[in-house]
């Protein structure tokens, strides 16, 4: 009886990533799951005063400027981290010759949520630095607030790197330092077009809590729809988080409990752990 090996992030080709099969899949047009985040993560920054944030990181950009665009009014400078050869050529090519038009109705929801944004998503991205790297080139405490959109669970089969991955995100911000997060809902490993299979981790609010409880402060998840008009991932919605990293860290409560395996509606694998926090 064969094994199937549990795929890593290293496993994947991530510099092959398909830009032009993923945004026609998922942001060609505004769909009414991006609507619930961008609704999500404009109340975020519109608290924040303008130009009130020093350096913001969006951790996993890809080719999507929603987020970078909502960043745009609060913070002064945001950093594009991304390892990826095709996405990196992406976004500098959107940032040198302004957005494709097909973010314009991304940039007036965003405009319309938060009046701090000026007229154009040009200059909305202004203060936006592409960054090629990955999760390990994070620098504990850099950031007055981090964001990540559908990365951690979509890049790894493996939940304790899955964790790891959160831990160096949470890590990245200052104590008091804010997070902002979204997550695909028991998405399981998942092709783009008729390309490759990438490693995801289906993950649920339970698995979210385990990681992020023990790690942060004012913890709050809600949840979007699953949306029926993006191709079929096999998720179920998408979570969205926000927490902050705490002024003080207590040492690691105990033992890490085993991670116990569920089986999710659609019969994916929930996988739910508890990792006391690294310190830094
Ligand atoms: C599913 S895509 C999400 C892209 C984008 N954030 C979005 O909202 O559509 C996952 C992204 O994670 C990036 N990624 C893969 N491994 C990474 C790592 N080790 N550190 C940081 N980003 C990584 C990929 O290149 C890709 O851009």
């Amino acid at each position: 009886m064969g094994t199937t090996r549990v795929r890593r992030n290293r496993d994947a080709d991530w510099d092959a990533w398909p830009v032009t099969d993923y945004l026609a899949e998922n942001y060609r047009r505004l769909h009414p799951c991006d609507i619930g985040v961008i609704h999500h993560h404009a109340a975020v920054y519109r608290r924040c005063a303008p130009g009130g944030l020093a350096r913001t990181l969006e951790l996993g950009a890809g080719p999507n400027l929603y987020p970078l665009m909502l960043a745009g009014a609060a913070s002064r400078r945001i950093d594009a981290l991304e390892p990826s050869a095709a996405n990196l050529r992406y976004l500098r090519r959107q940032l040198d010759r302004g957005p494709d038009d097909s973010w314009e109705p991304f940039y007036a929801l965003c405009r319309s949520l938060d009046p701090g944004l000026p007229e154009s998503s040009a200059e909305a991205l202004r203060p936006v630095r592409v960054v090629p790297g990955t999760v390990d080139d994070l620098v504990p405490g850099t950031y007055d607030l981090a964001s990540m959109n559908f990365v951690a669970e979509s890049v790894t089969e493996d939940f304790g790197e899955f964790t790891l991955f959160c831990d160096a995100f949470v890590r990245a911000v200052r104590p008091g330092g804010r997070l902002l997060a979204a997550f695909m809902e028991r998405m399981p490993s998942y092709r783009i077009g008729a390309g490759p299979v990438w490693p995801a981790c289906p993950v649920d609010e339970p698995a979210l809590r385990a990681v992020f409880a023990p790690r942060t402060t004012g913890l709050r998840i809600s949840r979007v729809a699953k949306d029926l008009t993006l191709p079929e991932y096999g998720d179920t919605g998408i979570l969205l988080l926000t927490a902050e990293r705490p002024l003080t860290e207590e040492p690691p409560a105990g033992p890490v409990a085993a991670p116990t395996t569920t089986t999710a509606p659609g019969g994916s694998r929930v996988t739910t752990a508890v990792a006391p926090p690294r310190r830094t």
